[in-house]
């Protein structure tokens, strides 16, 4: 499977600057093959950048939806709505969304069942704090987010999901796990997604998020346990985030080796 880059702008971007990184970054996705490329504008940006992106084999995900399908929700969206703006992938649980908006585990195994309802790949985000990983409860919290999420569900045939390890202390602040940390996180998720899921695990990428930058990527991509990268700040801009595919995809580990 290719690996995966996902920039993840969070509350950037105007409708007119969206579209001007759509078409340089489809432009320059030419390049990169042998990368699964997803941009993840604003809401309102989604439709103006799945259009400027046609044709050019990049895809489309929102940041967040609401679970139930319609009614009186004032400010959410749901799952058909992002189908029908052009998105193709949907993240879920961002810890911006648990820690700032008071979003629980229950609400993302709600999230994910409603994407992939509609046809849509989650990219489901867990991971802990600074806190929790100095009170040596990495593990347990990162196996409790996956649990509420995976247990009892079933991926058919054409589903299709993605995980996210982001540890909290790492988002936006310059500080990324080190290789060694984020691979050990990497295979708890895995033995967690076989443990629930059996041989559907095998479909599922994990990626890694947190202060991923051009100069860092290759360290973290060349463990075979990482599979591509959820990026915020460093995906502001289109050359430096293709720069960031280029050197993650230059770092990937030789089939067979
Ligand atoms: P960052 O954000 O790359 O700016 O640390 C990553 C994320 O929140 O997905």
């Amino acid at each position: 499977m290719n690996p995966l880059f996902v920039a993840n702008w969070k509350m950037h971007k105007t409708i007119g600057e969206a579209t001007a990184y759509a078409h340089r970054f489809g432009a320059l996705a030419a390049d990169l093959p042998g990368a699964d490329l997803v941009l993840a504008p604003p809401f309102t940006a989604l439709e103006a950048v799945a259009r400027a992106l046609r044709g050019t084999g990049v895809e489309v995900a929102g940041q967040d939806l609401y679970f139930e399908p319609q009614g009186a929700y004032t400010g959410e969206v749901s799952a058909a709505m992002l189908l029908d703006a052009g998105c193709r992938l949907v993240i879920i649980g961002h810890s911006e969304r648990r820690r700032l908006f008071g979003e629980t585990d229950q609400d993302s195994a709600r999230k994910v069942r409603s994407a992939l309802a509609a046809g849509l790949t989650p990219i489901l985000c867990v991971g802990e704090t600074l806190e929790e990983r100095e009170g040596g409860r990495t593990r347990a919290v990162v196996e409790r987010q996956l649990a509420a999420v995976l247990s009892g569900l079933r991926l058919g045939a054409s589903d299709r999901m993605v995980v996210a390890y982001e540890p909290v202390w790492a988002i936006g602040t310059g500080r990324h796990a080190t290789p060694e940390q984020a691979v050990e996180v990497h295979r708890t998720v895995r033995r967690a997604l076989s443990r629930e899921l059996g041989a559907a695990e095998q479909s599922i990428r994990i990626l890694y998020g947190g202060s991923v930058s051009p100069e860092n990527i290759g360290d973290l991509t060349a463990a075979p346990e990482i599979q591509g990268a959820l990026v915020g700040g460093a995906s502001l801009e289109a050359e430096k985030f293709a720069e960031l595919v280029r050197r993650g995809l230059a770092a990937r580990p030789r089939k067979g080796r």
